[in-house]
């Protein structure tokens, strides 16, 4: 936790509930582990959904469906999601937890190639959030800006990396070098894109909010 945890809860304790569906898949998802987005991210994002708007939604890393299903909670009633993800042991849970939402479409397989192809259909995303492989994410940059409509917004999760990302590579370890060379190199890419604005919020596990021009 990046924020005082003692603040945290606080905030948290202002917080209206969810509604009950989405409250089970969230303790059912922490009770097994399931990485998903934390409280203070989930009240950014539906602060952002109601004030933005979007008519069309491009998430990246579905894992079991929670934050698909909060973002369809509090998107306007007419907004469509497409949602990524490769990992058979969440796509099981995903299919079963997203099934018979029509709004919401779920992609299976890399998410490399599903831009790939997505690219190709001329659809454009007036959101995306990026919530999957970190290594992944420079190499993927280009093509989610091609997805991205004019004044959409690029959400990234967890870019702060516990806190690491301010420290030197050298007090990393050696697993995790990678990892931090390349969210580094993310994170300079949005902030020195002409294209973009990018604020980088210490919420959750870091948030960058990139504004496409
Ligand atoms: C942090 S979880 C997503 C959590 C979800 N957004 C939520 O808050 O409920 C990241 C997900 O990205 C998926 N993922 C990782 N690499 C991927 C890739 N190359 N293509 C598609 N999905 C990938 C993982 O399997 C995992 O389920």
């Amino acid at each position: 936790m990046i924020v005082n945890e003692h603040v945290s809860k606080y905030i948290e304790s202002l917080d209206a509930d969810m509604p009950a569906g989405l409250m089970s898949l969230e303790k059912w998802a922490l009770e097994n582990e399931v990485p998903i987005i934390r409280h203070d991210t989930q009240q950014y994002l539906r602060f952002l959904l109601t004030k933005e708007k979007p008519k069309a939604i491009l998430e990246i890393g579905t894992a079991v469906g929670f934050s698909t299903l909060y973002m369809l909670e509090y998107a306007p009633s007419d907004c469509r999601i497409t949602t990524l993800e490769k990992v058979e042991m969440r796509l099981v849970h995903a299919r079963q937890n997203l099934k018979g939402h029509e709004r919401i479409k779920l992609i299976e397989g890399d998410a490399g190639e599903s831009l790939k192809t997505l690219l190709k259909t001329g659809e454009k995303f007036d959101l995306i959030f990026l919530d999957a492989a970190k290594g992944q994410y420079p190499a993927w940059l280009p093509d989610i800006l091609k997805l991205l409509a004019d004044g959409g917004l690029l959400l990234t999760d967890n870019v702060l990396l516990e806190g690491s990302i301010a420290e030197s590579k050298f007090s990393i370890e050696r697993r995790d070098r990678t990892i931090h060379m390349r969210m580094r190199e993310y994170l300079h890419a949005l902030k020195h894109n002409d294209l973009l604005e990018t604020v980088i919020l210490p919420i959750g596990d870091g948030l960058a909010v990139s504004y496409l021009k």
